[in-house]
Parts: C-alpha cells; sequence; structure tokens
C-alpha cells in the first residue's frame, strides 16, 4: 500500500511565505525544491508542500483536497468559519482595521453610518458594522485598496495594517482595530486518521520550535 502523506499548503508569494517555510524547516522538514515549482515534497517527512494563493486556502481545506495549512487567523475569520484552528504561529502578526482619510474628523464608528467603504474584506466589515448597529456601503477590491478614499471611490477603508506604512503613505488614520491576526496552523475538518497521526507528529515538532522561539 503507498504510504500516506501529509498535504500542507502555504502561501506562494508574499508576507507569509518566507516565515511558513522556516517554521517547517526549524522542524527539521527540508523541502526539496524552489517555489517555482507549486508542490514539492520533504526528504525526511511524510508530507508535500503546496503553493498557494491565501484565499484560494479556506476552499481547499473545506474540501479536504489540502490537510493543514499555515494562514494567517484573518483569512479564516473571513472565510474560514468551519476551518479548525490549530496553533497560532507568532508571525504575520497584524490588524484587520478601518481607516479614514487624515483630514477628517473622527469621532467613533457612528461616523461611518452611511458611507462607503473600500474592503478586501467584507464579511469581517458586514458583522463589525452589524454588531455596532451601522449600515455602510462595501466596495470590494482585491488589493491597492488605500487608494480608494484618495480617488472618490470610497469614504474609507478596511484592511491589513501591519507596519502601518501604507496608511501613511496615503494619507490615512487608523480608525478602529476590528481584529488582530497572526499565523496559524488551519486544520481539514476532512482529514483523514492515517494522516491526522501525520500532523500530530507535525504539531508536536513545531510547538517544540515555538517554545525554543520564546
Ligand atoms: C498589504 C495590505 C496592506 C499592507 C499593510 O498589502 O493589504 O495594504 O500590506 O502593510 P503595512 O501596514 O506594513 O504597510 P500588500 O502590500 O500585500 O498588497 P495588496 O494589498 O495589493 O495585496
Ligand atoms: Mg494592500
Amino acid at each position: 500500500m503507498k504510504k500516506e502523506k501529509l498535504r500542507i499548503a502555504i502561501q506562494k508569494s508574499g508576507r507569509l511565505n518566507e516565515d511558513s517555510l522556516q517554521i517547517l524547516k526549524d522542524a527539521g522538514i527540508s523541502i526539496d525544491n524552489g517555489k517555482e515549482q507549486l508542490k514539492a515534497s520533504a526528504r525526511n517527512f511524510p508530507v508535500d508542500v503546496l503553493y498557494l494563493r491565501n484565499g484560494d486556502i479556506p476552499q481547499y481545506l473545506r474540501d479536504g483536497v489540502v490537510d493543514v495549512a499555515i494562514l494567517g487567523e484573518n483569512v479564516l475569520v473571513e472565510k474560514g468559519k468551519d476551518i479548525i484552528r490549530g496553533e497560532k504561529l507568532g508571525f504575520s502578526k497584524c490588524r484587520v482595521s478601518l481607516a479614514v482619510p487624515k483630514s477628517v474628523r473622527y469621532n467613533g464608528i457612528q461616523d461611518l453610518e452611511g458611507k462607503k467603504i473600500a474592503t478586501s474584506y467584507p464579511n469581517t466589515v458586514k458583522e463589525y458594522l452589524a454588531e455596532k448597529g451601522i449600515t455602510a456601503e462595501l466596495h470590494i477590491i482585491n488589493g491597492s485598496v488605500e487608494i480608494a478614499p484618495n480617488i472618490g471611490l470610497a469614504d474609507a477603508i478596511c484592511d491589513i495594517v501591519s507596519s502601518g506604512s501604507t496608511l501613511f503613505k496615503n494619507n490615512l488614520k487608523e480608525a478602529e482595530v476590528m481584529l488582530k491576526s497572526e499565523a496559524i496552523l488551519a486544520i481539514s475538518p476532512k482529514i483523514s486518521e492515517e494522516r491526522q497521526q501525520i500532523l500530530d507528529q507535525l504539531q508536536f515538532r513545531i510547538k517544540s520550535v515555538l517554545n525554543a522561539r520564546t
């Protein structure tokens, strides 16, 4: 019988990619080829690594095509509420925030009533505003969200804030922190018994790495 392998997804390119590979490496998993290849195997551990787009990963986990992923919590909040959460990994820390132009006086969330908000995180924003009893119009865009107020597309934006430099460069200020996020192990609700055993070993190793880092 063919030996079972665990399928792990990491971000193909972007801010999580390097730290994700590093934590696997620190866990003693050496991956064979570079990321030009979309799939790579480990030499010394029964795992295949798939390089995928962040936003696609929740669906792969849901379908059981991927067993486990290293992903920003913010992505799970936005479109992966049904995905099992494993260890928080301590890197890629960020906030998901609402921001408004620096020149605007901001007194509180009620100021956003009836306003236009540009975002790549519609579900997160909708939920947050609903909780606060605010109704706003959402414009969904996939990137460069912070430009929206400057070109008259929106009154406010909701996006990830890490260093704050993108907000700064676009003359925006953080108005509300909606959630704090970091990289996390995200586990498929459909993982098989055999692969769960491999995952247990991986999680054990990752926990040791995290302990050593603190
Ligand atoms: C991300 C995010 C913010 C920015 C936050 O964008 O969408 O715009 O980083 O980081 P900072 O606070 O350190 O500036 P990214 O550069 O990944 O590009 P994109 O929005 O076009 O995907
Ligand atoms: Mg951006």
